[in-house]
């Protein structure tokens, strides 16, 4: 099967390419199963600012592996629906929630800009590190607030860019992660703002980027060494640029250029 036939039909390039970089393996060596800063740590503390509550039914939007979803579901008793548009991470979700024994979450393909639910239905919804790489996130977020029930709470953790990036880390972005189109925290909380959220809380999650990109020039050593006795495929990521833009990466953040934040809000019922 064709990349294009694993995903949605009607996707627009952009977000075939998007999801054929989230399905490489060289991703999970270096992040693990969680795709996003601060891995379960973080997601933990989402589910806390949220106040997750076993009667609720969360929407997990573009859940990836399903990681974040299975431990919110183990750790605070939630439902959880996760939807994502590759086919094959959620082929993968679903299999490691099985594998978990876990009845109270499934996982479905579908593109967070038509999102396939009826309005008003969830309690809760969550998307990490991935609101950002939406193209049209007017949409989204209308989609969002939409399939919330009044009151419905959203927490959403991303990279936020406060200053205009040099052009070769403006063209990384572009090219690696599909995450060039990421907001400052204003522009996000204005997007939310705009379809009726309130947004009651901004968190700078700033050491949780600075750490993974620790952890990660940690995994490429390894990788290093596996590739040097051609053990995995490093598919479209190249190790040098890949340690080159860490050390840059770091830079950048510490002079205020991007950060990584969480932002939590509500369905406002008056508006
Ligand atoms: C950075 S990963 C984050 C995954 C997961 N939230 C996590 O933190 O591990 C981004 C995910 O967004 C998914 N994605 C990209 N565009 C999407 C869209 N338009 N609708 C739904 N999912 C999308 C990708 O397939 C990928 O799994």
């Amino acid at each position: 099967m064709s990349l294009k036939d694993d995903l949605l039909g009607g996707s627009t390039d952009f977000n075939i390419a998007c999801c054929n970089f989230y399905e490489q393996d060289i991703l999970k060596l270096l992040f693990g199963d969680s795709f996003h800063p601060g891995g379960l740590e973080l997601t933990k503390k989402l589910g806390e600012e949220l106040c997750l509550q076993p009667s609720d039914l969360v929407l997990d939007l573009a859940s990836g592996l399903g990681t974040s979803a299975c431990f919110l579901a183990e750790e605070f008793g939630s439902k959880i629906i996760g939807l994502d548009l590759s086919r094959k991470n959620v082929k993968e979700a679903n299999n490691a929630a099985q594998k978990r024994g876990l009845d109270n979450i499934k996982f479905k393909v579908g593109d967070a800009q038509t999102l396939p639910f009826e309005a008003n239905y969830f309690d809760v919804v969550i998307s990490e590190c991935s609101f950002c790489i939406f193209p049209n996130k007017n949409v989204a977020a209308k989609e969002m607030y939409r399939i919330l029930k009044p009151e419905g709470r959203l927490g959403v953790s991303d990279v936020a860019i406060e200053r205009k990036l040099p052009i070769n880390a403006q063209d990384l972005l572009l090219r690696v992660a599909c995450i060039a189109d990421a907001l400052s925290v204003q522009g996000y909380k204005e997007v939310f703002e705009n379809v009726g959220f309130k947004i009651t809380s901004v968190l700078d999650e700033k050491k949780f980027v600075l750490n993974t990109f620790d952890e990660i020039k940690k995994k490429i050593f390894i990788a290093e060494l596996a590739t040097g006795l051609k053990k995995i495929d490093i598919g479209t990521l190249n190790i040098e640029e890949a340690k080159y833009w860490l050390k840059e990466g770091k830079r950048l953040i510490n002079e205020g250029y991007g950060t990584y934040i969480t932002m939590i809000g509500r369905k406002s019922s008056s508006y």
